[in-house]
């Protein structure tokens, strides 16, 4: 991108006055004066006017994705399997808000806004996730009250849970579990801890914000409403 037009999307003043900065030997890329207006700027490149830096400002994008199984949620993975990046590509750098396995699908925020990815994810916020779960078998009254109560698994322990029955069918019970906690196999060590294992596993809403319709792979922007309901979760 050229340098005026560079410094201009950086909120810097008009393309027509960005050009004079760089005239007058006032902008830097890479440590080194740059003066003429042709100048192009790449990725990666380190841009400073009258030593100070800037950068491009971005659009704050915010995408609710159905994550379908068989992907991972990192922006780049080492090992070459498909991320959630693979299914929403937007010329803003997006990163997933918070985490779900390799198996399970569901509701997944995405955004480039730190603020908000914090907001969601943080403890403290207790934000409610709520999962669509088939267990093995069919869990007792009192194995459910111990969900209800909190259980601990390998040393961590998991808070209260929220659990509704809503059928079995097949030696497999469904339920609707909420937590508020987002630890790391959260359901699934929590299912575990009763000696029982999940068969599926799927995020169904975060914070208020329900997947509805969207199907496998397919992703939405969130609306100016709901964006606004996740910052007041703070
Ligand atoms: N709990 C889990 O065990 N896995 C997920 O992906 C999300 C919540």
């Amino acid at each position: 991108m050229r340098i005026n037009k560079y410094l201009s999307g950086c909120g810097i003043d008009s393309r027509r006055k960005c050009e004079q900065l760089v005239l007058d030997g006032r902008v830097r890329i890479n440590g080194k004066t740059v003066t003429a207006l042709g100048t192009d700027v790449k990725d990666g490149d380190y841009v400073e006017v009258d030593g100070r830096a800037v950068a491009l400002a971005q659009r704050k994008v915010y995408v609710m994705l159905n994550k379908p199984k068989g992907c991972v949620c990192t922006v780049h993975d080492e090992k070459g399997r498909k991320t959630v990046l693979d299914f929403v590509k937007l010329k803003e750098r997006i990163f997933p808000v918070g985490r779900l396995d390799y198996d399970t699908e569901g509701l997944l925020l995405l955004t480039n806004d730190g603020e908000i990815a914090n907001t969601v994810t943080h403890p403290k916020n207790m934000v409610k996730k709520v999962y669509s779960v088939r267990v093995e078998g069919e869990p007792s009254e009192a194995e459910l009250k111990r969900l209800r109560a909190g259980v601990e698994y390998n040393g961590v322990k998991y808070a209260a849970a929220q659990v509704s029955v809503l059928g079995t069918e097949n030696n497999e019970t469904k339920l609707e579990i909420t937590v508020t906690e987002g630890k790391n196999h959260e359901i699934k060590n929590m299912i575990e801890s009763l000696g029982r294992r999940v068969m599926f596993l799927k995020r169904t809403a975060i914070g208020g914000l329900r997947l509805g319709g969207l199907s496998r792979g397919e992703w939405r922007y969130l609306s100016a409403k709901e964006v606004e309901h996740l910052k007041s979760l703070r």
